[in-house]
């Protein structure tokens, strides 16, 4: 059933385990996800982007997510990632999804807890739930590269005020993590004591992790040897997932890892295969490729498995 993801959340910090969160952008994409969701028998979250929306054509993403959820019988919750103003989460609350972001974080601290509070406000009332953020990670959403961490992370003291002011379901921090496949320059790092902060002063409440696709090396050398270029790009470590878990962190977003996986695999096909043009001999591929590392994910990183 679509649900929301209350009930998941709730197993998952009681469970010391993570709910993916992943990314959909068309058909293929959709299928891997579920069909790796079906095999862990894990709770799944389905995220759209504005990206998403525009690509697909909201109403498509909405039919595949509920054939999905038909289809698959699990607990699925419909969310918008990166909703950036009140009306397009107003547009997704009425259009059915189960959970929004509304994301304020690039907005002065008053004005990011104003407009979240309209936000809950408005989906409370609708039975939906909403994920907020609070600090800035770096890369797409923060132009301009900040060292000093103090002025880009969330301040802990400032997250319990936040999520007390809007009455926020769960809440996005920064702790390191930034978009995209370029992560790190030298070694990953990530923030632990503030997460443990965070988690301490907001005991049983959801954090969520963005920016947190781990870049494996294998799909990053496929690409590049089927004619990609994409030399450096690094990701967050599965072993810092797995202790972000532990604490407070109960949904992990994932978006860059599974292009990575679908477009090496269709590289792959395509370099090999000069000859095929029929899409079905490059997107089962690809599709395949995305359900291999969702369920790789859901079982040995998020530790999701049966939940
Ligand atoms: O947070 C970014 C997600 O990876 C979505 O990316 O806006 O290109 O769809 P997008
Ligand atoms: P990645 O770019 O690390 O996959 O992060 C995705 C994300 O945070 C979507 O909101
Ligand atoms: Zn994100
Ligand atoms: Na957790």
């Amino acid at each position: 059933p679509l649900v929301t993801t209350k009930e998941m959340f709730k197993l998952a910090y009681e469970g010391n385990f993570a709910v993916g969160a992943f990314n959909v952008n068309n058909m293929e994409i959709v299928q891997g996800i579920i069909a790796a969701a079906k095999e862990e028998n894990a709770p799944v979250i389905l995220q759209a982007s504005a990206g998403a929306r525009k690509y697909a054509n909201s109403i498509y993403l909405k039919k595949l997510v509920e054939a999905a959820i038909e289809e698959s019988e699990l607990p699925i919750a419909l969310h918008l990632d990166h909703g950036d103003s009140f009306e397009v989460c107003k547009q997704c609350i009425d259009d059915g999804f189960s959970s929004v972001m509304i994301d304020g974080s690039h907005l002065p601290f008053e004005e990011n807890v104003a407009l979240v509070k309209k936000v809950v406000d408005y989906a409370h009332e609708r039975g939906v739930v909403v994920e907020a953020e609070l600090g800035k990670l770096a890369g797409v959403e923060d132009a301009v590269n900040v060292s000093a961490e103090d002025a880009t992370y969330t301040d802990p003291a400032q997250a319990v005020e936040f999520v007390e002011r809007t009455g926020v379901d769960s809440l996005a921090i920064a702790i390191g993590t930034s978009h995209g496949a370029y992560k790190f320059k030298g070694d990953a790092k990530l923030d632990f004591a503030r997460l443990e902060k965070i988690t301490n002063l907001l005991p049983n409440f959801p954090l969520v992790l963005h920016g947190a696709s781990s870049v494996p090396q294998e799909y990053v050398e496929m690409c590049n040897e089927f004619g990609g270029n994409i030399p450096g790009a690094k990701g967050v470590p599965e072993e810092m997932l797995r202790e972000a878990a532990k604490y407070g962190v109960c949904k992990i977003n994932v978006d860059t890892d599974l292009r990575l996986a679908l477009t090496s695999a269709v590289r792959k096909v395509l370099t090999e295969k000069p000859a095929e043009f029929d899409p079905r001999k490059y997107l089962a591929p690809g599709r395949e490729a995305i359900q291999k590392i969702v369920q790789h994910k859901i079982k040995d990183v998020f530790g999701a498995s049966g939940a």
